[in-house]
């Protein structure tokens, strides 16, 4: 079986050595891995789990359930039991098997998009639809929607109202939508909703997945913790095929991933950090002659200067300063670059005086 595409990122290569060949080194904007620490609360819950000798539970604890319903209900006014909270092993392996595990046929993602949607329609034999508007999809059936708000790679926010209008449409088809919120907390000029907010799904969560993570709210990309809720009978079906399939949460990250949910202060001192990031990183791009679309909320910069990505990535190589090529994340990115603001302050402040 290879139906995947070529991993894109090892076409950055080249520019990656030029990059690194920059006298004061390199700043790299591209891929938006965390840099900063785990928090210490984390740390210590993770340690103090340490010894686990027995086998955790697909389902994970009590603990880490209560903890990731009650940060959803207290911070983005989502009410689910914790239940029907799943942890995952990051978001990323769920967003690459859902549409296996929903037998899909059929997958609809944003136009521009992380990757790992259409990887998860190909790995599912799936039809994979990249299209922001439902209603150019014409008559044919669809099992499964993904939403991505705030956007990577774009930063666009979804309101309300839009979520709504694709909750109605998918539920008149009987289409499962996938919410991915991983970047909730991170809204800038915008306040993200999750789609099981009662504004959005009018107090039911039937079809519907919401998809979180604590890699950004947490920097615990390097510990791989997430969790999807929603629909309780669809969780209910996801846990049965999780159980079978072996997809266990090792249990000192479950006992990180239930104080990481339970604390909000050490997510605000991160969101501080990055968006001072932002503060001065976006003016000296727009000063530099990029023009910077949507990117109301999450970890990217979605720029443009007008020429081809790759020669925009070419130029800002030769200052040292590596992106990512809009193309990576569809067609429709081909004049844009996604520029991460996911390094420390020091390299930050290095980029902005390159661009001066
Ligand atoms: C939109 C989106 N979804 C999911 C993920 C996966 O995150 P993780 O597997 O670390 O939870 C990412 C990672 O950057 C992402 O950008």
């Amino acid at each position: 079986m290879n139906n995947l595409p070529d991993f894109p990122w090892d076409r950055l290569v080249p520019y990656k050595e030029r990059a690194a060949a920059h006298p004061d080194g390199i700043v790299d904007l591209s891929v938006g891995t965390p840099v900063d620490s785990v928090p210490p609360l984390v740390r210590a819950a993770l340690i103090e789990a340490a010894d686990s000798p027995g086998y955790p539970l697909t389902h994970g604890t009590t603990a880490l359930r209560e903890a990731a319903s009650g940060w959803l209900a207290r911070r983005h006014g989502v009410r689910v039991d914790q239940r029907d909270v799943l942890p995952l092993i990051g978001s990323k392996e769920f967003v690459a098997w859902l549409p296996t595990y929903l037998g899909a046929q059929r997958v609809v993602f944003p136009e521009l998009a992380y990757p790992t949607y259409d990887v998860g329609a190909r790995l599912a034999g799936a039809h994979g639809t990249a299209a922001d508007g439902l209603l150019a999809l014409g008559p044919e059936p669809v099992d499964l929607v993904w939403v991505n708000s705030p956007g990577n790679p774009t930063g666009k926010v979804l309101p309300a109202e839009h979520l709504r209008k694709v909750v109605a449409w998918a539920r008149e088809r009987g289409a499962v939508v996938a919410s991915d919120e991983c970047y909730i907390e991170l809204g800038w000029e915008e306040k993200p909703v999750s789609i099981l907010h009662p504004d959005v799904c009018e107090g039911s969560h039937e079809g519907l997945l919401a998809v979180h993570s604590l890699s950004k709210r947490s920097n615990l990309a390097g510990y791989r913790a997430g969790f999807v809720t929603g629909d309780p009978a669809l969780i209910g079906r996801l846990l049965e095929m999780r159980k079978h399939a072996g997809m266990l949460m090792p249990q000192p990250v479950q006992a990180a991933m239930a104080a990481a949910f339970a604390d909000d202060d050490h997510a605000d001192a991160q969101r501080e950090r990055y968006a001072a990031r932002r503060a001065v990183l976006r003016p000296a791009l727009e000063k530099a002659g990029w023009r910077v679309d949507h990117s109301t909320a999450g970890l990217y910069l979605w720029a443009t200067n007008g020429e081809p990505a790759w020669e925009q990535v070419g130029r800002l190589s030769e200052n040292g300063i590596l992106v990512a090529p809009g193309e990576f994340y569809g067609s429709a990115g081909e004049r844009h670059v996604r520029i991460a603001i996911t390094a420390t302050d020091e390299r930050i402040d290095a980029a902005v005086r390159r661009l001066q």
